[in-house]
């Protein structure tokens, strides 16, 4: 670090931040509605409340945003010190149960939506307070100053007096959703409810935890369900089972879930979860405290492929590893610590095999069932004069096909298929395999699959076309080299 700084003997200036570029800066810091919603709900819970009201009515650039909750509430100065930016400090100890960390997402999250929020509360006793950041304010003034305002003041300052404590966030001047809108274009209401629709969705998934411990929030007085990623309590689930690290702070968990042929139609929809997808809510699941922060990521450690579809794997933070695990302001990214990352992969990886195997279960079933089929090969050994030699199997459906569509080129194939059977570098492909370098992979592994899906659903059509049934049909291209590394995507085969 150098010498120890005398300060008292060094010359000293202030430079204060510009209030009104200070918030316009918060504004980019990219929050979604979604995850601004989400990261004021943090507050209400960190607060000890029990109800949560979200509420909204559409009147175009009038529009607001209520979020209202019954926790211990602030009194005049709380409040004050909770509007300033900063309010607390990242780096000081915060009790096991806050949410919060940066002392910033009260303003940043709701600037992020609006040019002018208030933020109306009352502890235990006393009586409702409010005070409100407006940009244009502030932008006019020039220095750091709330006001005390709110539209339809009176109608607010009662809803949040008729609790014992709590707290109300109203948002105002949407600008980002309701800018340029007018009241009465059905377009721009639909927009603004599908949003709203998008909101209900996220909080479902981040706080089900909470809301399956008994937490209300209730949109527009109606109840939120929990989704629950992992599916608890359904047959057919697979739990791994729970490992700690960094100092047993962490814990890590594996799922895989249940098989689609042991899911009714509706509960393998619920499974599809917020992003209606399996496939986007593979991944893992990271917690802190049981606040959701990443839904379904592989973290950069491993590739989204459809076969792990099933594969779903908790971790669990608490909320002293922020910095270690890179949580951001919006609480919507973690990163594991450099020197965690080969364990947490090789137990995903160890997840991830299981799940494969459920999710190839039912192929590997009808392979077995149909192995009496002829197995085909693309490539065969042959011996030529006491040598072996390896030749690609005339009779395999893919080259049948190509065959049959070729007309005058057959004998332009013909050449080309001799002179790669003649060529194969088996001298090279011994050596390779003798010192053991690196592990030959397995056919189009770490390809793009949509070759084999592609020819996969051909070739079915063809030998349905034949007269073969379905399971025959599936069976005999389960039979056939490369499809029996895949038979996982007999899934997918349309009549
Ligand atoms: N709904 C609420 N009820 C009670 N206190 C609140 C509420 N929202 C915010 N606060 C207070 O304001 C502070 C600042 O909140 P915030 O800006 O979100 O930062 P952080 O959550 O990181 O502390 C909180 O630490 C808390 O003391
Ligand atoms: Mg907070």
């Amino acid at each position: 670090m150098g010498d120890q700084i005398e300060y008292k003997n060094v010359e000293t200036k202030i430079a204060e931040p510009d209030a009104s570029s200070t918030f316009e800066s918060y504004r980019a810091i990219g929050y979604s509605m979604e995850t601004a919603v989400a990261d004021i709900i943090d507050n209400s819970i960190s607060a000890n409340a029990s109800s949560i009201w979200v509420d909204y009515e559409w009147k175009g650039p009038n529009t607001i945003l209520s979020i209202l909750d019954d926790g211990v509430g602030m009194n005049n100065d709380e409040l004050v010190q909770a509007m300033r930016p900063g309010s607390k400090n990242p780096l000081d100890p915060r009790s096991a149960e806050d949410l919060g960390r940066f002392g910033l997402g009260l303003k940043t999250a709701s600037l992020s939506q609006s040019r002018k929020f208030t933020v109306i509360s009352k502890a235990h006793n006393g009586q409702p307070n409010m005070w409100c950041w407006d940009l244009d304010y502030v932008n006019k003034v020039e220095t750091w100053s709330m006001i005390k305002y709110c539209p339809d003041a009176n109608k607010w300052l009662s809803k949040v007096d008729d609790l014992s404590a709590g707290t109300c966030v109203l948002w105002w001047d949407m600008d980002r959703l309701t800018k340029d809108t007018v009241e009465d274009s059905q377009e721009s209401k639909d927009n603004f409810l599908t949003v709203m629709e998008d909101v209900k969705i996220h909080l479902s998934m981040v706080f089900h935890k909470f809301i399956e411990d008994g937490l209300t929030i209730k949109v527009r007085n109606r109840k939120i369900e929990s989704w629950d990623p992992f599916m608890l309590g359904y047959g057919g689930l697979q739990t791994k089972p729970e490992s700690k690290f960094q100092n047993k702070k962490v814990s890590i968990k594996g799922f895989v879930l249940p098989h689609r042929s042991k899911l009714s139609p509706e509960d393998y929809n619920y499974g599809k979860g917020p992003k209606d997808s399996w496939t986007a809510h593979q991944g893992f699941y990271v917690y802190r405290k049981k606040r959701l922060l990443v839904a379904g990521d592989w973290l950069g450690l491993f590739k989204r492929e459809v076969h792990y579809d099933l594969c779903r794997v908790q971790i669990n933070l608490p909320n002293d590893v922020d910095e270690e695990w890179q949580i951001d302001i919006k609480k919507s990214i973690a990163r594991p610590p450099a020197k965690y990352i080969d364990h947490i992969t090789s137990i995903a990886k160890d997840v991830r095999n299981q799940a494969l195997e459920v999710y190839r279960h039912k192929g590997k079933v009808l392979r077995r069932k149909l192995s009496k089929e002829q197995f085909l090969p693309l490539w065969e050994e042959r011996i030529r004069h006491g040598k072996r030699f390896y030749k690609i199997n005339r009779f395999h459906p893919l080259i049948i096909e190509l065959y049959s569509n070729a007309k005058e080129n057959k004998g332009d194939i013909e050449k080309v298929l001799q002179f790669i059977e003649e060529t194969v570098p088996i001298p090279l492909i011994t050596l390779k395999e003798n010192e053991n370098e690196q592990p030959h992979g397995q056919p189009f592994e770490g390809l793009d699959h949509s070759n084999i899906k592609e020819t996969m659903q051909k070739l079915y059509e063809v030998f349905r076309e034949s007269g073969m049934n379905d399971e025959r049909a599936k069976g005999r291209i389960l039979n056939t080299e490369p499809y029996n590394y895949y038979p996982e995507y007999i899934e997918f085969l349309k009549n």
